[in-house]
Formats: structure tokens, sequence, C-alpha cells
């Protein structure tokens, strides 16, 4: 009788049984562990939607404040629709739209703009502000909805990157050089950045937020070239400068004399 007790099939059995128990203990512990953190994740995200929609409200009284964290604002998205070099006509997308002070100045210079937002009041915002924008609701940290799967002359974004540390905005780079941005296209980002971390410190930026991460140009310069990116820095305020990115490859095909 195969599995009979003293068979040596039956020790070959209880290993099987005690290691299929073992591996579905762990499985179950891991799949509890992922649920909680995935539950958890979620969580944080309902929050910061929550917080961007309680602001939406007074969102621009925020941004139009000489001095704080906004210093400059007006300065820095003026410098981003410069950098971004556009022609009318282009397809630009803006990340993080908020009420649409961003994309306003792309839709004036005759482009076709996307806005995404997680936040369902800031999008109702842009609604009211740029009714040409196409607009989608989506976290920029998950997959985005199929009507997004296109290509873009730019992909701009300000005052929204530094709720990412610097690894998770160098893949978000990646993702959108891989698979959204257009052949000769550029990333332009405007937001709260220094030159440097000593810079940082000694603005006393390392003490205002624990929660937010200001980008320093020559950290960010550095991560971009490690993955075949090439980042442009122009300071703009005290606290807000803008990075031009573009695939190196691109640069260098640019740079190279014409052939025959
Ligand atoms: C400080 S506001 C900036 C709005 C606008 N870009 C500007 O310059 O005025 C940040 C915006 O990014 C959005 N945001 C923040 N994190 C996001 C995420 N993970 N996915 C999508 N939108 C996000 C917020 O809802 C908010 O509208």
């Amino acid at each position: 009788m195969p599995f009979a007790s003293g068979d040596a099939h039956s020790s070959d059995f209880a290993t099987a049984v005690a290691l299929g128990t073992a591996f579905l203990a762990v499985r179950r512990g891991y799949g509890r562990i992922a649920g909680q953190i995935d539950r958890e994740v979620r969580v944080t995200n309902q929050s910061r939607i929550a917080l961007f929609d309680r602001w939406a409200e007074r969102y621009e009284r925020s941004v139009q404040s000489a001095s704080g964290v906004f210093e400059g604002y007006d300065l820095v998205l003026s410098q981003v629709a410069l950098s971004a070099r556009v022609h009318r006509g282009m397809q630009v997308l803006d990340l993080g739209i908020g009420t649409g002070n961003l994309a306003r100045r792309f839709v004036a210079l005759g482009c076709e703009v996307w806005g995404i937002d997680f936040s369902p009041a800031m999008l109702a915002r842009a609604r009211a502000n740029v009714p040409q924008v196409k607009l989608v609701e989506v976290d920029l940290l998950d997959v985005w909805p199929d009507e997004l799967d296109r290509q873009f002359d730019r992909i701009v974004s300000t005052y929204v990157l530094h709720e990412f540390d610097l690894p998770a905005k160098v893949s978000l780079l990646v993702r959108l050089a891989d698979h959204y941005l257009a052949d000769q296209g550029r990333i332009v980002i405007g937001d709260i950045a220094f030159p440097t971390a000593q810079a940082l410190k000694e603005a006393g930026a390392d003490h205002w937020d624990k929660d937010e991460h200001y980008w320093t140009a020559d950290g960010t310069r550095a991560a971009c070239d490690r993955v075949g990116l090439h980042a442009s820095y122009t300071q703009v305020s005290s606290c807000g400068g803008v990075f031009v990115i573009e695939p190196e490859i691109q640069i260098r095909g640019r740079q190279e004399p014409p052939g025959d």
C-alpha cells in the first residue's frame, strides 16, 4: 500500500506534506503581510488625496504668497514653459496638474494639453479654469489607464515630485522616458530645489517637512546619469528650480556631425 508507515514513499510523503504545509504557512504569512502593506499604502494614499482635496479651495492663495516654499512660483512656472520650447500643436502632459496654473500656459501657447492628478477636488478646479485640457484622475505611481497610452512631445510638472524620494523620482522619470515621451521629447520639471545638498541644509529645508523630498541638482544629475538620462538645471528662486531631462542618447545624436 503506498505511503504506508515504514514504506520508503511514506517518508517522501511526510516530507512533501511538511514542506507543503510550511509553504502554505509562509505563503499565508506573506499574503497577510503583503495585504497589510497594501492596505497601509491605500490608507496613506487616501489621506494624501484628502489633504490635497481640502487644499484645493485655498490653493491659489497659497501659491501667491511671496515667501515660503512657493517663493518665485510664477517665475518657476514661466521658466518651465520657456525651457519646454514648445510650438503649436505639440502634445503636452502635465503631471499633478492641480488647479491648472501650468497647463494654462501651454494652452495659451497652442499646445494640446493633458493633465493628470489624483485629487478630484483639484481636478474640478482645473476643469473650471482650463476646460481645454483633457483630464485624467490617476495616481502618478499607479498603472495608468489606456487613454494615456500615447507619446507626448513634452512632459511637464511643477511642485509635485518632491512628494517622492530620489529613487521613486528616478524610476518615474525612466518610466516616462521609456513609455510616454515622443522621439526628441523632453521632460521639464519645476519644483522646490537647491543646487546641492549643502545649499539645501543652509536654507534649513531639511527641517521644513519630514515627508517631502526636495531636489538637489547635483544628486539628481548623478542619479539621472546612471540611468541614461541627461538632466540640466536652472535655479530660479531661493528654493525653486527647473530641470530639463532628456534621454542621453538623444542628446548625443544631436551632437554628432551629420553623416553623409
Ligand atoms: C502643490 S500641488 C501643484 C499643482 C500644480 N502643478 C501647480 O504647480 O500649481 C500638487 C498637486 O499634485 C497632485 N499630486 C500629488 N501627489 C500625486 C500623485 N501621487 N499622483 C497624482 N497627483 C498627485 C496633488 O493632488 C496636487 O494637485
